[in-house]
C-alpha cells in the first residue's frame, strides 16, 4: 500500500515538473546560401521575429556559397524531425531536385529571395530582380549622362538574382540610350570583381558607370577605379545593407546602391502560418525600391544605428523576460514541487499514522490474547492442581481399599486353595473351586501391584541389591512357564549369549522376578496356540539386554507409545488388565538404572527389550529365593480343566457360550451343566458359525471380544436363516443402558450384566427358551398372520398371557415361503423333505433343525399336519367326498387319510363332517 502510494506521489512530481518546463512546438529551419552582410540582417530580422513566438524555435545554417553543403543542410533538418524548411537556394538547377523531393514527401518548404527552377514549394518570398535592375538602368543613365557607357560585374551564374537583375539592367539601359560595353560575373564577391573590372577597364576604357549585382562587388569596382585613377567613372551596387552598401555611399566609395529588401519578419510569420493552418501568400514578390545615394544615405545609416539600438534594448528586454520566465518557471516548478512534497508528505504522515493506529490495535488485540492465555493457563493449572489433587486422593483411596482387600483376600485365598485341592469334591465343584483359587490369585497380584506402584510413586520402593546369576535366575523363572507352554502346543525357548556361561550381576530379584513374570505372561496371553516366545540374554561387562520376543497379535502404533503409561490399557475394547503390570514393570527397571522398551508390529508380535546395568555387591547378600513357582504360574495363566460332561443328553436344550474368557465359559458351562448341552465358542465369528452348525436353543453371548464383537455377532445370528429363531442372552460388564439399547437393536432378546448372580442366569435361560417353545405353539397355527393367541397390540401370548417377542420377519418370510411351496405341491403325493429344502435353498439338515426349532415339529409331521388341517377345512366347506379330498391334499390312498385324520383329530372324516356340517337330509 505504501509503496503504492509512493510511487504515484512520484509520478505526479515528475508529471508537475516537466508541465513546468517550455515546450516548443515548432521546430523551423533555415537554409541560408552564402554568409554576408545583407544575410546577417535578415538572419537578425529571423530571430528578433522569433522573439514573438514562444511556441517556435528557429535554427539557421549557411552553406557558404556550396550546394552540396546546402543538400547536406536540407537533408539535415529533415532528419531532426524541423516541421518546415525555409531556403534560399544558392544555384537553382542543383538545388531544385532535392526541395523538390522533401517537399514530394510532405514537408513544407519556403523559398525566399533565390528561385528554384520549378514551383515546388509552399510558399515564395522573392524580390522582383528585373524591376530593381530597371531602376539601376534608369539611375545610371541619368548618373553617366547621354554618353552613358557601362560595364556590369554580375552574381553567380545560375542563381535566379543574378539573371533577373542582368535582365532587367541590359533592356532598360539600352533603351535609354546606354550602352552596355560588357557583362562579367564574379560570383557575387569583392576579390572577383575587382579582378573584373580591372581586366574590364582595361578593354574598355571608355566606360563611365559600373553596375555591380551586389554592394561587395561594387566596393571592389570602386577600389580598381581608384587604383587607376579614374576617378570619372560612376559606380553604383544593389542590396543597401546599411554596414558595407550604405556606408559605401556615405564614404562616397560608390554613387548609389538600391535596396533589396530583407523582410526577415514576413518570412516567418509566412512560415509560422502554414504551420499553424492560417492563410498566408503562396507567392509574394517584394517591390524594386529607390536608389539610396548621397542625399539620403546618413538618415538611412542615423535610422539603422537606432534601429539597433533599439534592437539591443529588445534583445535586454527579451533576455530580461527570459530570466524571469525562467524564474518564473522554476518558481512554479518549486511550487509544484513543494505542493507534491506537501501532499507526499501528508500521505506518508497518513501511512504513518495507519501504521501506528493498527500496531497499536494489534498489540492491544495481542495483549488481550495473552491476558486471556494467561487466564486460560491459569484456569488450566488450577485444573490441574485440582486433578492432581483428585488423582492423589483417588490414588490413596485405591491404595487404602487395596490395604483393606489384603486381609480379607488372603482369609480367602487360603481356605479357598484348601477346598480346590479338596479330594472329596465332583469334578464341577472342583472346577468351580479351580476358578476361584486363579481369580483370588489374581486379585492378589493386582493389589501387591498396585501398593508397589504407590510405593514408587512415592519414592519409598527400595532396591534390595543381591548377587546372582541372571541367566540362570532367568532359566529358573521359565520353568514354571514351560508346562502351559507345552499344553498351547506354544514354543517357548531361551537363548544366551554368551552360551552356558554364567552372568553375575546385582539385581533386586524380587522386582527383576516380577518384571520377567509380567513380560512372560503378557506374551503367553496375547499369543495365539500354536505360537512361539523366544527369551533372550546377551550379556557383556557393562549390561545385560534381556528380551522377550513374542509371535502374538502385537501393538497398534497408536498404542505402543503409551504402553509404559500408568494405567494406560492398549486395547480399551477388550481390556486385558488394569494396564498396571507394564508400568509397573518399568518402575523397576529403572529402579535399576536400566531401560525397557517394546517393538511391535500388528499380527506380527512384540518384543519387549531391558536393559540393565551390570553391578555388583559382596557374594553374602545372594538370593536364592524362588518367587515364581509352578503353581501360581499355572493357576493363573493355565486353562482349568474341567472334568466335562462330554455325554451329550438329546432332552435337554442347547445353549451356545460365546466369551473370550475362557473361565466365564467354564463357570457359565458349569453353572449350566445340569439343565444344558452347553458348547462354547471364544469368539463372534468362531460364535456366528458354531450357531449355524448346531442351531442352539440359545446363544450367550459376551458383549466385548476380540475378533467380532457381541453386537455384530448377535446380528449376524439374527439375520441368517438358519440362526433367526434362536434367543440371544448378551451377557457384559458394562450395563451402560446406551449398550443396552445397542444390544437390543442387534437383535438381541436379553441382557445380562456382570457379575450376575447365578439363579438369575439360570432363570433368565429358561425363561428365553420357554418363550421361544410359546412361539412355537404359535406357529402351529397355518398360518403366521393368524390373530389366534394375540394380545392387544397384536403380539404373541403365552399361555399365561405374558407377552413375548415376536417371530422376526426373517423367521415370518420363511415360512411363507415354506407355505407357499407347501400350497402348490400340497396335492403332490410324493412330495418329500429333500425336495421343499432344495426349493428353499437350503441343506436337509438345516431345513430339518428349522422347521423343527419354528413348530416344534419334524418337517414330515408338519407337512402332514398341515394337509390335514386342510382336509379338515375341505371337509367342512365343501361338498367333496372324501376321497376327492384325501386326494386333492396329497394322500395317495383314501383309507390312509381316514387313519391319519383319526389319529389326529380323534374322529373319522366322515364322523367329522356329520358333526361338523349336522347330519345331512
Ligand atoms: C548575398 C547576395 C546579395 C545579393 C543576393 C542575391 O549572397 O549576393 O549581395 O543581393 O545575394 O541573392
Amino acid at each position: 500500500m505504501l509503496r503504492f502510494f509512493l510511487s504515484y506521489c512520484w509520478l505526479a512530481l515528475l508529471f508537475i515538473l516537466s508541465g513546468c518546463t517550455e515546450v516548443k512546438t515548432y521546430r523551423i529551419g533555415v537554409s541560408q546560401c552564402s554568409e554576408d552582410d545583407w544575410r546577417m540582417k535578415l538572419n537578425d530580422e529571423i530571430n528578433r521575429e522569433i522573439m514573438f513566438h514562444e511556441d517556435a524555435e528557429v535554427e539557421i545554417r549557411s552553406a557558404n556559397d556550396n550546394s552540396a553543403k546546402q543538400i547536406d543542410d536540407i537533408r539535415y533538418f529533415v532528419s531532426h524531425g524541423f516541421d518546415i524548411i525555409i531556403v534560399s537556394p544558392n544555384e537553382a538547377t542543383t538545388l531544385t531536385p532535392v526541395i523538390r523531393e522533401v517537399y514530394g514527401n510532405g514537408m513544407p518548404v519556403v523559398i525566399f529571395d533565390r528561385n528554384i527552377n520549378d514551383n515546388t514549394y509552399t510558399a515564395r518570398i522573392g524580390v522582383d530582380d528585373e524591376g530593381i535592375g530597371r531602376s539601376a538602368a534608369t539611375y545610371a543613365r541619368n548618373l553617366a549622362g547621354d554618353n552613358a557607357k557601362a560595364i556590369e560585374i554580375g552574381g553567380l551564374e545560375g542563381s535566379t538574382p543574378a539573371y533577373g537583375r542582368h535582365k532587367g539592367f541590359a533592356s532598360e539601359f539600352e533603351s535609354l540610350g546606354g550602352t552596355l560595353l560588357a557583362s562579367v560575373a564574379a560570383d557575387w564577391n569583392k576579390e572577383d570583381a575587382i579582378r573584373v573590372a580591372d581586366s574590364l577597364l582595361k578593354l574598355y576604357p571608355e566606360v563611365n558607370l559600373i553596375y555591380a549585382h551586389n554592394d561587395r562587388m561594387a566596393i571592389g569596382a570602386s577600389e580598381t577605379v581608384r587604383r587607376l585613377g579614374r576617378d570619372d567613372i560612376k559606380i553604383i551596387g544593389i542590396d543597401a545593407a546599411p554596414e558595407i552598401g550604405i556606408q559605401a555611399v556615405a564614404d562616397t566609395l560608390i554613387d548609389a546602391t538600391f535596396l533589396y529588401p530583407t523582410e526577415g519578419h514576413r518570412i516567418i510569420q509566412t512560415a509560422l502560418a502554414i504551420l499553424k493552418g492560417k492563410p498566408y501568400n503562396r507567392e509574394t514578390i517584394l517591390p524594386a525600391s529607390s536608389a539610396v545615394d548621397l542625399s539620403n544615405a546618413d538618415i538611412l545609416l542615423l535610422q539603422n544605428e537606432t534601429l539597433k539600438e533599439e534592437t539591443c534594448k529588445m534583445r535586454l528586454l527579451k533576455a530580461r523576460i527570459d530570466d524571469y520566465w525562467a524564474q518564473h518557471s522554476s518558481q512554479t516548478s518549486l511550487f509544484y514541487a513543494s505542493i507534491a512534497i506537501i501532499i507526499l508528505l501528508f500521505g506518508v504522515g497518513f501511512l504513518l499514522l495507519r501504521a501506528y493506529w493498527q500496531r497499536s490495535r494489534h498489540q492491544k488485540e495481542l495483549m488481550t490474547q495473552n491476558r486471556l492465555l494467561g487466564e486460560e493457563r491459569d484456569k488450566q493449572a488450577l485444573l490441574n492442581s485440582q486433578l492432581q489433587e483428585a488423582t492423589q486422593s483417588k490414588l490413596m483411596f485405591f491404595t487404602n481399599v487395596s490395604h483393606d482387600l489384603r486381609t480379607p483376600l488372603t482369609l480367602i485365598s487360603e481356605p479357598v486353595a484348601r477346598l480346590a485341592s479338596a479330594d472329596n469334591l465332583t469334578p464341577h465343584q472342583h472346577t468351580l473351586m479351580k476358578i476361584a483359587d486363579k481369580n483370588v490369585r489374581i486379585l492378589q497380584r493386582l493389589i501387591n501391584q498396585i501398593l508397589d506402584f504407590r510405593k514408587y510413586e512415592n519414592g519409598r520402593l527400595e532396591l534390595r541389591l543381591s548377587e546372582v546369576d541372571f541367566s540362570r535366575s532367568v532359566s529358573d523363572w521359565m520353568e514354571s512357564f514351560h508346562t502351559i507352554a507345552r499344553e498351547r502346543d506354544m514354543k517357548l525357548s531361551l537363548v544366551c549369549s554368551p552360551a552356558d556361561t554364567p552372568m553375575p550381576a546385582a539385581i533386586d530379584v524380587e522386582k527383576i522376578e516380577r518384571v520377567f513374570f509380567n513380560l512372560l505372561s503378557n506374551a503367553l496371553k496375547h499369543t495365539p496356540d500354536n505360537g512361539s516366545i523366544t527369551v533372550s540374554i546377551e550379556y557383556d561387562a557393562q549390561n545385560i539386554v534381556l528380551k522377550v520376543a513374542d509371535t502374538g497379535e502385537g501393538i497398534s502404533e497408536r498404542d505402543i507409545g503409551n504402553i509404559f503409561d500408568r494405567f494406560y490399557q492398549a486395547d480399551r475394547i477388550h481390556p486385558r488388565g488394569s494396564g498396571i503390570g507394564l508400568s509397573l514393570a518399568k518402575a523397576f527397571v529403572e529402579l535399576h538404572g536400566g531401560i525397557i522398551t517394546v517393538e511391535s508390529a500388528l499380527r506380527k508380535g512384540s518384543v519387549f527389550t531391558v536393559v540393565l546395568p551390570v553391578r555388583h555387591v559382596a557374594e553374602s547378600a545372594v538370593d536364592t529365593e524362588k518367587r515364581i513357582d509352578h503353581d501360581s504360574v499355572n493357576s493363573e495363566l493355565g486353562r482349568i480343566e474341567c472334568e466335562a460332561d462330554t455325554t451329550v443328553d438329546s432332552g435337554k436344550p442347547i445353549v451356545l457360550i460365546i466369551d473370550d474368557n475362557r473361565d466365564i465359559q467354564r463357570l457359565i458351562g458349569e453353572l449350566l451343566n445340569d439343565d444344558y448341552n452347553i458348547l462354547t465358542a471364544s469368539n463372534g465369528k468362531d460364535g456366528v458359525a458354531k450357531a449355524a452348525r448346531y442351531v442352539p436353543d440359545l446363544v450367550i453371548c459376551d458383549v466385548m471380544m476380540p475378533v467380532m464383537d457381541g453386537m455384530e455377532c448377535c446380528r449376524r445370528i439374527k439375520n441368517e436363516i438358519t440362526t433367526s429363531h434362536i434367543p440371544v442372552l448378551m451377557l457384559t460388564a458394562c450395563s451402560m443402558d446406551e449398550q443396552r439399547a445397542q444390544g437390543y437393536e442387534s437383535g438381541a432378546d436379553g441382557y445380562l450384566s456382570k457379575p450376575f448372580d447365578s439363579h438369575v442366569l439360570k432363570a433368565r435361560c429358561a425363561n428365553l427358551i420357554s418363550c421361544r417353545k410359546r412361539i412355537k405353539e404359535l406357529w402351529l397355527t397355518t398360518s403366521p398372520h393368524h390373530n389366534a393367541g394375540k394380545d392387544s397390540d397384536g403380539r404373541p401370548q403365552t399361555e399365561s398371557g405374558a407377552s413375548v417377542t415376536t417371530p422376526s420377519d426373517i423367521d415370518n418370510e420363511f415360512y411363507n415361503r415354506f407355505l407357499t411351496i407347501f400350497k402348490e405341491e400340497m396335492g403332490n403325493a410324493d412330495l418329500n423333505v429333500d425336495a421343499i429344502a432344495s426349493m428353499m435353498g437350503l441343506e436337509r439338515s438345516q431345513f430339518y433343525r428349522k422347521i423343527k426349532a419354528l413348530t416344534n415339529y419334524a418337517p414330515v409331521e408338519l407337512i402332514r399336519r398341515l394337509r390335514l388341517q386342510r382336509g379338515r377345512m375341505l371337509l367342512t366347506t365343501t361338498d367333496k367326498t372324501i376321497s376327492e379330498i384325501a386326494y386333492e391334499i396329497g394322500f395317495s390312498n383314501p383309507a390312509y387319510f381316514t387313519k391319519c385324520y383319526r389319529e389326529a383329530y380323534g374322529e373319522t372324516p366322515t364322523a367329522a363332517r356329520n358333526r361338523l356340517t349336522g347330519p345331512t337330509s
